[in-house]
């Protein structure tokens, strides 16, 4: 596959099959993740790798958008820390979170990103993962082998790309 192959090829993964995560590709997805670009390299992000099915069957039952994290055999939560990077502690995570989600595709994974910042619920998941109160919980992330097939399209290229000047088209 080429690189643009694994970018097109990625697709938000609902429905898992039940057969566990190696532990090396784990780890060989959080250091897709490390190797993120960072704002002076200050490198504000935490990860925590879920495998616990209690802990995900809570997490399932806390996120209105993400019950599947009860199916999906591993969890991971992104963490942002403004003490690390008071401006850039999203945008960084945000990074690390595509080449994770990327790494994961190529390896044969599935993924679905969820957002939890600034949720009624981060609190309370927050609590549940002993996140200190200084870190933010940006997201949590569906690991496994999929059990789906899906399809999605983007808008065209002329609808959101300008040449030289907004609006200017090719
Ligand atoms: C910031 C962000 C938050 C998202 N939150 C959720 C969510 O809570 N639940 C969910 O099922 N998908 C969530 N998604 C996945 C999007 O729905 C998905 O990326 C979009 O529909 C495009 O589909 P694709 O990823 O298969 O290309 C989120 C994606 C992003 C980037």
């Amino acid at each position: 596959m080429n690189l643009l192959d694994i970018i097109k090829g990625r697709r938000s993964i609902r429905k898992y099959q039940s057969r566990e995560v190696e532990q090396e590709k784990i780890e060989k997805i959080l250091e897709a993740a490390q190797w993120a670009p960072s704002a002076s390299n200050r490198q504000p992000w935490h990860f925590i790798v879920i495998r616990d099915p209690e802990t995900r069957k809570k997490l399932g039952a806390i996120h209105s958008h993400g019950r599947f994290m009860k199916e999906s055999p591993v969890v991971i939560a992104v963490l942002g820390d403004p003490e690390a990077h008071e401006k850039y502690f999203l945008c960084d995570p945000h990074q690390a979170i595509q080449n994770l989600m990327l790494m994961a595709h190529w390896l044969e994974l599935g993924t679905c990103w969820m957002g939890v910042r600034g949720t009624s619920f981060e609190p309370k998941m927050k609590t549940l993962l002993g996140v200190p109160d200084s870190l933010h919980l940006i997201c949590t992330i569906s690991l496994g082998y999929p059990n789906e097939e899906r399809t999605k399209t983007r808008k065209a290229l002329s609808e959101i790309v300008s040449w030289e000047r907004y609006g200017q088209r090719k």
